[in-house]
C-alpha cells in the first residue's frame, strides 16, 4: 500500500531476485468505501481530495508534532499524500504485480476487490485473497470468486474489526466452506497456530510477529516501543488512516480520541493529512518525543515480543512449538 507502483516494482525485482523458485504475494488495498470513489485518475482524486481537507484538521496535525518536538522534513523532499489505498492508485499496483511471474497471490484488505481486479488476475492466472473480519464480509468476498478469504481476529495489527479470533474464525470458517481460510489476528507462536488449524483453517497469515525481527526495517525507537509494550498497550484508532487501525496508544491516539478535538476523517482523507506525521516520526523516530506521536501499528501479541529474533528462528519457534502443542492435544486422548 505505501509504495508508488514505480517502488513496487523495485521491490517486487529484488524479491524475484532472492526467492528462488519460491512464490510470492502482493497486498494491496481497495476498500470498499472511501471518499472520491468514482474517480479513477489518480491526479485528479489527489487534487479533489486535499481541496476537502478542513485547515483545522491540518493544523491540529500539525500542532501535535511541533509540541513533541518532531522535525521537519527537508524543504524539497518529493512525496505524493495519496498512498495505494484508492481502486485509482491501487489498480497500477496491480499491473506491477501481475507482471512478475513469482507473484501467485493478490491479497485485498478492507473490502472485496472490484470484479475487474479479480477477473485480471484471474486471467493472468493467479489467486486472489481478501481479508475480512465479519462473516458477511466473507461470504461477499466468496460470492466475488475470492480464491481465499483471511479471517482476521480484532487483536490483529493494522485495520481490523471488532470481533476476536476464537469467534471469528469457525465462523467465518463453516460459512464460506469449501472455499479456504487462513486464520489471522492475535497468532504470534506455534500454539497461537495450532489452535486455528484444530478449528478447520488451512493455515495462518501473520503480521505483528514480523515487525521486530533482525530484518525488519524498523528504526531503533520503533522496535524498543513493540519490545516493551504489554498486550494492554494497543488501540483501533481512526487517527492516521481514517479506518480502524489497531496501533500502540500515545499521545497522538489519545488527542483524536479527546472529545474537545476534531474528529478523524474518512479514509484516504485522514491518511493524506497524517502522511507527513507517519514520515517525519518515521524519519526521526529517536528524536525526544517522536515515539509520543508516531505510528506503530500492531496487534495485541506485542505483548509476546520480548526480544528481536531472526526470522529463520522465528519460524523454527512456529514449527517446534505447534508440534509441542499437537502432542500435548494427542496426548489428552483416552488410550
Ligand atoms: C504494520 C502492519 C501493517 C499492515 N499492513 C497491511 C496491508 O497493507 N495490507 C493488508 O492486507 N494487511 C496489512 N496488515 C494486516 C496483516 O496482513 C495481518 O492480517 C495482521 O497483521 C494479522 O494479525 P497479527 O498482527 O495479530 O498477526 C498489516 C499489519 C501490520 C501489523
Amino acid at each position: 500500500m505505501g509504495f508508488t507502483p514505480e517502488q513496487l516494482e523495485v521491490e517486487c525485482r529484488w524479491i524475484d531476485e532472492h526467492v528462488g523458485d519460491h512464490p510470492y504475494g502482493v497486498d494491496i488495498v481497495i476498500p470498499g468505501k472511501y471518499e472520491g470513489m468514482g474517480e479513477l485518475d489518480p491526479a485528479k482524486l489527489e487534487a479533489q481530495l486535499r481541496a476537502a481537507i478542513p485547515p483545522q484538521v491540518r493544523e491540529f496535525a500539525a500542532r501535535l508534532l511541533a509540541d513533541h518536538g518532531v522535525p521537519e522534513l527537508p524543504p524539497d523532499e518529493e512525496h505524493h499524500d495519496l498512498l495505494g489505498w484508492t481502486a485509482a492508485t491501487a489498480t497500477p499496483q496491480v499491473e506491477v504485480a501481475l507482471a512478475h511471474d513469482k507473484v501467485r497471490l493478490v491479497a485485498n484488505a478492507l473490502g472485496t476487490p472490484p470484479a475487474e481486479v479479480i477477473q485480471q488476475i484471474h486471467e493472468a492466472g493467479r489467486l486472489v485473497a481478501a481479508l475480512c473480519g465479519r462473516v458477511r464480509q466473507a461470504l461477499r468476498h466468496r460470492e466475488a470468486g475470492v480464491d481465499l478469504i483471511i479471517a482476521q481476529g480484532s487483536e490483529g495489527g493494522g485495520h481490523t474489526g471488532e470481533i476476536g479470533s476464537l469467534v471469528l474464525w469457525p465462523q467465518i470458517i463453516d460459512a464460506v466452506a469449501p472455499t479456504p481460510v487462513l486464520a489471522a489476528g492475535g497468532i504470534g507462536n506455534g500454539r497461537q497456530m495450532m489452535a486455528a488449524m484444530a478449528l478447520g483453517a488451512q493455515g495462518v497469515w501473520t503480521g505483528s510477529l514480523w515487525l521486530t525481527v533482525e530484518e525488519a526495517e524498523c528504526p531503533p525507537a520503533q522496535l524498543e516501543s513493540y519490545l516493551k509494550a504489554s498486550s494492554k498497550d494497543t488501540v483501533r484508532s481512526r487517527s492516521f488512516t481514517g479506518k480502524p487501525c489497531r496501533m500502540l496508544r500515545n499521545d497522538w491516539t489519545d488527542a483524536w480520541a479527546a472529545p474537545d478535538t476534531p474528529d478523524p476523517l474518512g479514509m484516504p482523507l485522514q491518511g493524506m493529512v497524517t502522511m507527513d506525521a507517519i514520515r517525519r516520526t518515521h524519519r526521526y523516530a529517536g528524536s525526544p518525543g517522536a515515539q509520543r506521536v508516531a505510528f506503530n501499528p500492531v496487534g495485541q501479541v506485542v505483548g509476546q515480543l520480548q526480544q528481536q529474533r531472526s526470522t529463520r528462528e522465528v519460524i523454527q519457534g512456529l514449527v517446534e512449538e505447534y508440534l509441542d502443542a499437537l502432542e500435548r492435544v494427542n496426548a489428552s486422548l483416552p488410550g
